[in-house]
């Protein structure tokens, strides 16, 4: 065997990881979905293959998960997106007992046990508030790129007071509050805390006493993370690329799956 891949396809990304035999990262990428999922697919394989220096062709086995797993060519297996971000993240962070995953479209809380499994786990994904959405939306109405929204938010002296939980009162409440002169920066902070009031319904339930990992592109942002943090009492682990994380864990599946079959 000489590597394999596991590839992610959500909603806003797709996101692919080569794997080594020792569980080594060899190379990885992350494209945007777009339209079409089998080009996103390709598009991502094609590129985290040439990171690593490898021919795809001679992968010895793909997985695929998210959103539009079903549509990646040469996939082997098809995998869920809860049951990789949890092992993606206990990958990194082997205290991990809480994974929070925030993209593009939905926002899932996982309880994960030894070795990455997955003990239980709750979901939003019927309304974009608490979603990468609803910053998206935002970060385009407020003129500030989705990147520096976390810059902003720590930046605040004081906090706006959101009220709306659906997204497009939220985004009038904005547009008027923007009208009054309202600092941006606090304006960043309130819709940041309206995300995590939002994920933080669904963790609370899971009463976790270990380490807590947030997995998924909104975990680049620092003004979210803080929040959460400040939520929670306590320090969460971010990994240095949250969003390979669900392809991360589709690809040491993989690995898993050929060293179980070669054991067998
Ligand atoms: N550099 C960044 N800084 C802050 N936020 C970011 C950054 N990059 C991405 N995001 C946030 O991450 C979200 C996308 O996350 P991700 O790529 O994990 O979604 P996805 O996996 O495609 O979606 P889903 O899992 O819901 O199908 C965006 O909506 C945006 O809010
Ligand atoms: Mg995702």
């Amino acid at each position: 065997m000489e590597f394999v891949v596991g590839i992610d396809v959500g909603s806003l990304s797709t996101d692919a990881v080569i794997l080594g035999e020792e569980e080594n990262i060899l190379g990885y990428s992350i494209v945007g979905t777009g339209d079409s999922s089998t080009d996103a697919a390709r598009e991502a394989m094609d590129s985290a293959a040439a990171n690593a220096g490898v021919d795809m062709v001679r992968a010895s086995l793909i997985i695929s998960t998210g959103y539009g797993r079903a549509a990646v060519p040469g996939s082997g297996r098809q995998v869920t997106e809860i049951a990789c971000h949890a092992a993606g993240a206990y990958h990194f962070f082997s205290d991990t007992e809480l994974v929070i995953d925030i993209g593009g479209q939905d926002s899932k809380v996982i309880r994960v046990g030894k070795g990455g499994k997955v003990l239980d786990f709750a979901m939003n994904d019927k309304c974009a508030a608490g979603t990468g959405r609803f910053l998206e939306v935002m970060s385009a109405k407020l003129k500030i790129p989705l990147d520096q929204m976390g810059t902003f938010s720590l930046a605040a002296r004081g906090e706006a007071s959101i009220s709306s939980v659906c997204t497009v009162f939220a985004e009038s409440e904005v547009v008027s509050l923007v009208a009054r002169n309202f600092p941006k920066e606090e304006i960043v902070k309130g819709l940041h805390r309206s995300v995590v009031n939002r994920v933080w319904a669904m963790t609370r339930q899971m009463s976790v006493k270990g380490g807590v990992t947030m997995t998924g592109g909104v975990a680049k942002n620092t003004g979210v993370v803080a929040l959460m943090e400040e939520r929670l009492g306590r320090k969460i682990n971010v990994p240095a690329e949250p969003q390979i994380i669900g392809a991360l864990g589709a690809a040491l599946m993989a690995l898993r799956h050929l060293k179980g079959a070669a054991a067998g």
